[in-house]
């Protein structure tokens, strides 16, 4: 299969190009080209900012992957171009290149972080929830991304991908995940809304890339919440992360209440593929501790 993926030099791309590699023919859209990028590989420099016509693209393809996102996607409004650019000018491009290229499959990420917060798991069939603050303009393209996909499914499968707090090695400082795990490294004291802090199920990347990779040899379509196999509050994972880093972390309450973001995963688990990843044996991979099972 010719696959095209954008963020191809990101968290989840490296992972996913690296895995499909392996048995496709993949094209890598990236801002630059990586130092360190698996052989294979065509590289395909586009800077989706600049919204320049993908002249250099291949004329035929079977399926694209949609992982680029902004790097200034919290900084709105001073990056809101960069943040338009990437998120919604990129998916329109791509979903039209798509169909004139003989796409099959078009599997595009997007965030549950539509959902808001809330006590029980969310699923799919629920309202999307945009609020204000710095995240609501990231938001509102990542929803109007998926709306100008959905328009295509009449030319083929789109897999809209709500992804909840990936994590594993290699992830960048900034991430919730990352950030946990440094906290706990350094003796930083990590921060706790209510008695344990909010409630997540965090899905490891190596289940990303299958959920990815299973959207492409099935015909998915519609929107799947992809997240993790356990729900977990924030001081249960920094007491796995304490384990795997052989130090205890510290906890500071701050004022109000827990606000959770829990997927409900029925439908990935019934139409797609179960996350299989445990958090105690993830978290070790993220760390950089040798897993106590094998992590694939
Ligand atoms: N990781 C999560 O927890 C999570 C949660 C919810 C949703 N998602 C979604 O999943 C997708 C992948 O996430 P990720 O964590 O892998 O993201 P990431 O690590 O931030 O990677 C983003 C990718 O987009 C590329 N990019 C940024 N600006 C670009 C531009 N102007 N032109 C071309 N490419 C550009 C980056 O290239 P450079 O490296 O060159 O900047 C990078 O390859 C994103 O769409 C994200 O919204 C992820």
């Amino acid at each position: 299969m010719r696959i095209f993926v954008t963020g191809a030099s990101g968290f989840i791309g490296r992972h996913l190009v690296a895995e499909l590699a392996e048995t496709h023919q993949v094209f890598a859209a990236v801002r630059r080209r990586p130092t360190e990028a698996p052989a294979g590989v065509t590289w395909i420099e586009h800077d989706f900012a600049a919204a320049t016509p993908p002249t250099s693209w291949p004329a035929a393809i079977d399926a694209v992957v949609h992982l680029a996102q902004s790097r200034y996607y919290r900084a709105f409004p001073e990056k809101a171009s960069d943040i338009y650019n990437v998120g919604l000018d990129a998916t329109m491009r791509l979903l039209d290149w798509a169909r004139a290229a003989g796409a099959r499959k078009f599997v595009l990420a997007s965030t549950g972080g539509l959902y808001g917060t809330g006590s029980r798991p969310f699923r799919e069939s629920d309202p999307v929830m945009i609020g204000p603050g710095p995240l609501g303009f990231y938001f509102t393209v990542k929803r109007l991304s998926e709306m100008l996909a959905e328009q295509y499914t009449s030319f083929f499968p789109v897999a809209i991908l709500r992804i909840f707090f990936a994590y594993g090695p290699g992830q960048a400082p900034g991430m919730l995940m990352a950030r946990l795990i440094e906290a706990v490294r350094t003796g930083e004291p990590v921060r706790l809304h209510g008695k344990d802090g909010i409630r997540i199920n965090p899905v490891h990347v190596a289940d990303a890339v299958r959920v990815i990779a299973r959207c492409l040899g099935a015909d998915a379509s519609g929107v799947f919440n992809v997240a993790g196999p356990e729900i977990v509050s924030l001081r249960e994972t920094a007491m796995h992360i304490g384990t795997a880093l052989e130090r205890t972390p510290r906890f500071v309450a701050e004022p109000g209440a827990a606000a959770d973001l829990i997927a409900d995963i029925d439908r990935l688990r019934r139409e797609l593929i179960p996350p299989t990843v445990a958090l105690r044996d993830g978290l070790r991979t993220a760390c950089g501790a040798p897993p106590s099972v094998r992590v694939p």
